[in-house]
């Protein structure tokens, strides 16, 4: 790995899940010239949250878990411009299981072929938190599931707002 490599986190981040902060504390730790996290604002999947809301909880939650040396930018556009604007080298994704295989290679394949001096880097979370998904916390967060022990405080107060207390678990 290069001297200060930086690396950017793209996603939707809807919300943004104890998985993900998994990867970045783990990331943090690899990326010695900065992390930048990009939420996605343009998302085709009709989002729960605003990409504001989804900046700020992502934020709130770096802030509560008192991880450093991480910005959170929303972006639009192509994750390679925004990753060049930011002076990314690398970008990174997290691979749960053999199902994101497919998707993720063929985005990293276009991205190199858009960005040739990017380098895409995938990296594991934890076991304890690999089958956390944003999706199914929306799901069942709007079911009148408990969503608690699977997202960080900031994201379960807003899905409580959206949804009562019973995605505390309460
Ligand atoms: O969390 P997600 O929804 O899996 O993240 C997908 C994301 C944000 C990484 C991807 O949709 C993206 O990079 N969008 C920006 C537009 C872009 O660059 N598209 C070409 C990708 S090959």
């Amino acid at each position: 790995m290069s001297e200060c490599a930086r690396a950017i986190y793209p996603g939707s981040f809807d919300p943004v899940t104890l998985g993900h902060l998994d990867l970045v504390r783990r990331a943090a730790r690899i990326f010695d010239g900065g992390l930048v996290v990009a939420v996605l604002r343009n998302t085709t999947k009709s989002p729960l949250f605003s990409p504001e809301e989804r900046r700020e909880m992502f934020a709130a939650a770096l802030a509560d878990e008192g991880i450093g040396g991480v910005r959170v930018i929303s972006f639009e556009g192509l994750l390679v411009d925004v990753a060049r604007r930011e002076g990314a080298k690398i970008i990174l994704r997290g691979l749960r299981a053999v199902s994101d295989f497919e998707f993720e290679l063929q985005m990293a394949m276009m991205n190199r072929r858009l960005a040739p001096g990017i380098e895409t880097v995938f990296l594991t979370p934890g076991e304890d938190v690999s089958f956390i998904s944003s999706r199914l916390v929306r799901e069942i967060a709007r079911l009148g599931g408990d969503v608690s022990g699977l997202v960080p405080r900031a994201a379960l107060a807003r899905l409580v707002e959206r949804f009562g207390p019973a995605a505390a678990g309460e």
